[in-house]
């Protein structure tokens, strides 16, 4: 038995191709985004959706940090904000970057599916973002991610520096389960 193959072949590529997404694809991505289970339904995710051709492209870019600079070749790249105080607060747990979570993995395992890949990032500067995408005060900025078809490496092997090359070679790799995963009461495996 094997699990869904969009849950284990999915990876965070750092090379994608310049090909836009389709439309008719794109609308499937945000269907799946949309139909996210939230706390008491809420929906707290809010997308801002930058094709290269955007005119916030720019300034969003220079939200991100040197790490993540391989995002400005992305074809899209896309915020997901939240008000906290309009979603659930229980135990004191805010969950509105739960729920962001929650649909923008729904949005991931669609993507694999289409073909198409996605890589999270929480190294950008929020105002920057914010401010970029006209986000109103009361956001939070949970998350941005890049979107595309993902290139093979070896096809663009040459125009790569060093840790381009040593990004694009990362072996994903998990903890065992023992370690995070209990029966009964925590620590028990
Ligand atoms: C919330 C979150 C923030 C992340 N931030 C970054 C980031 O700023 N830069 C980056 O290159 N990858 C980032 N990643 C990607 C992770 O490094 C990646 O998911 C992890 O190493 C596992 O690799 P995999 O997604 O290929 O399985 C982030 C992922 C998540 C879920």
């Amino acid at each position: 038995m094997e699990i869904l193959p969009e849950i284990k072949k999915r990876l965070s590529p750092v090379i994608f191709k310049k090909d836009v997404v389709e439309r008719e694809k794109m609308d499937m991505l945000i269907e799946a985004a949309r139909w996210a289970p939230s706390c008491m339904n809420n929906q707290s995710w809010n997308y801002v959706i930058v094709n290269k051709e955007a005119s916030t492209r720019s300034a969003l870019e220079e939200g991100l940090s040197r790490g993540n600079a391989w995002a400005k070749e992305a074809p899209y790249l896309i915020a997901v904000g939240a008000i906290p105080e309009e979603a659930c607060q229980v135990n004191g747990i805010p969950y509105y970057a739960y729920d962001v979570a929650l649909s923008v993995m729904s949005l991931v395992i669609e993507a694999e599916h289409q073909g198409l890949r996605v890589h999270q990032m929480a190294g950008w500067d929020e105002s920057t973002v914010k401010s970029a995408l006209g986000f109103p005060d009361e956001y939070r900025v949970v998350v941005l991610f890049a979107l595309g078809y993902e290139e093979d490496p070896s096809v663009v092997w040459n125009d790569l520096d060093d840790r381009m090359r040593a990004k694009a070679q990362r072996e994903r790799v998990r903890k065992p389960i023992a370690e995070k995963f209990f029966y009964g009461s925590f620590g028990e495996s």
